[in-house]
C-alpha cells in the first residue's frame, strides 16, 4: 500500500489482520484519550466544534461543506472532518482530484506508524503518540488544504463499510477530536454518516453544538428527533435543527408537528433551508454557489446557520 493512497485496504472481517487493526485502533484511541485528559487540565478550548447529523440524503454533506467554506471566508481556520466512510465531503468542498487523491484517511494512521516505527499493536503505538503528541502534526500529515483554505480530514475505514460497526474508527476519531484543543478562530465542522451512536460521551467533550438536518418528512424527522435526543443525552448543550429542502410554510408546519409527535426536545434554534434547484446543477461541489450573484437561497440560509454557530461558539 503506497502512502498517500486514499484507498481503504479491503480486509475481510474476523481475519487475524482485521482483529489486529481493530485492536490497534482501539488502543491508539485509548492512549490518545488519556493524553487528551492530561492536556485539557491546562488548556482551554477557545474555538468551537460542530457535528452535523441526520438521515442519509438529508443534506448533511451539502450543508456541512457550505458552512465550512462560509466560515473560512469569514476568516476562521476551518477543519472539515468527514466521518462518513463514503468520503463525500472532499468533493462537496470542491477539492480538485489531485488534492483529493492526496488525502490519507485517519484510520490509516496505524499503517503510517507501522511504516515509521515498525511497532506492532500492544507495543509502541501509544508511545509513539506520546513522544509526538502534536495532533496538529497529525492533521498536517493526514489532512489536505481545499478551497478557501479549508483543511480536510477524512476518517476512512480499515474494513469494508458493509461489515458493520465503525466503532474502532469512531473511537479513534473521537479521541483525536478530544485531543484537539482549538485556539481562538479555529473551527471544526464534522460531517457524519448518520448518527452519534458510535461516539458515546467522548463526542460531547469537544462538541458543544450539533446540527441536526432533516427534510420535512416523517422518516427524516424520526431520525432527526432521535439525533436531537441523543445529542442532549450525550451532553451537547446546543442542538440546532435544520429543516432542509423546504418548499413551503406547510412543510415547516408539518415537520414541527411530526417533531412534537415524536416528543422532540426543544431545539436551541431552528433554521429553514429552502429546496434550491441550483444545488443540483453543480452537485456535488458547493463552491460555485458561493460565488453567485445574487446569492442562491441555500447560501443565504446557511449563512444564517453560520451566524448561529458563531454565536453559540462564542458562549
Ligand atoms: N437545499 C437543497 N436543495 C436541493 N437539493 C439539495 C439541498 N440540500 C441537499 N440537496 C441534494 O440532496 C442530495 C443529498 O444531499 P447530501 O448533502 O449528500 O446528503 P447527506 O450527506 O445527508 O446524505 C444531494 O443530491 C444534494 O445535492
Ligand atoms: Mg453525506
Amino acid at each position: 500500500m503506497s502512502p498517500g493512497s486514499p484507498k481503504t485496504p479491503v480486509i475481510e472481517p474476523e481475519t487475524e489482520e482485521y482483529k489486529r487493526r481493530k485492536k490497534a485502533l482501539f488502543e491508539f484511541a485509548d492512549r490518545l484519550r488519556e493524553a487528551a485528559k492530561e492536556r485539557r487540565k491546562t488548556m482551554k478550548e477557545e474555538g468551537f466544534k460542530v457535528v452535523v447529523t441526520g438521515k442519509g440524503g438529508a443534506g448533511k454533506t451539502t450543508i456541512a461543506a457550505l458552512l465550512a467554506r462560509i466560515l473560512a471566508r469569514r476568516g476562521y481556520r476551518v477543519l472539515a472532518v468527514d466521518e462518513d466512510p463514503q468520503i463525500n465531503l472532499p468533493n462537496a468542498l470542491g477539492l480538485d482530484k489531485e488534492t483529493a487523491d492526496k488525502i490519507i484517511p485517519l484510520s490509516r494512521n496505524i499503517d503510517y506508524i507501522e511504516e515509521k516505527t515498525g511497532a506492532r499493536p500492544g507495543e509502541e503505538w501509544g508511545v509513539f503518540l506520546i513522544v509526538n503528541p502534536d495532533v496538529s502534526d497529525v492533521i498536517e500529515r493526514f489532512g489536505v488544504r481545499g478551497p478557501d483554505g479549508v483543511t480536510v480530514l477524512v476518517m476512512g475505514t480499515v474494513v469494508q463499510a458493509a461489515t458493520g460497526c465503525l466503532c474502532p474508527e469512531n473511537a479513534l476519531l473521537a479521541a483525536v477530536m478530544d485531543y484537539l484543543v482549538l485556539r481562538k478562530g479555529e473551527v471544526v465542522i464534522m460531517d457524519t454518516q448518520a448518527g452519534l451512536e458510535h461516539f458515546g460521551r467522548a463526542i460531547a467533550k469537544g462538541f458543544k453544538q450539533s446540527v441536526v438536518i432533516s427534510e420535512p418528512t416523517h422518516n427524516g424527522m424520526q431520525v432527526a428527533v432521535h439525533a436531537m435526543k441523543l445529542s442532549k443525552e450525550l451532553g451537547i448543550p446546543y442542538v440546532h435543527l435544520v429543516l432542509n429542502k423546504v418548499r413551503s410554510e406547510r412543510d415547516v408546519e408539518r415537520a414541527m408537528r411530526i417533531a412534537r409527535e415524536f416528543n422532540a426536545p426543544e431545539p436551541t434554534t431552528i433554521v429553514r433551508v429552502p429546496y434550491d434547484p441550483l444545488v443540483l446543477e453543480y452537485e456535488p461541489n458547493v463552491g460555485p454557489l458561493l460565488d453567485m450573484d445574487p446569492k442562491p437561497p441555500i447560501v443565504k440560509a446557511v449563512e444564517e446557520l453560520a451566524d448561529i454557530v458563531e454565536k453559540y461558539g462564542s458562549l
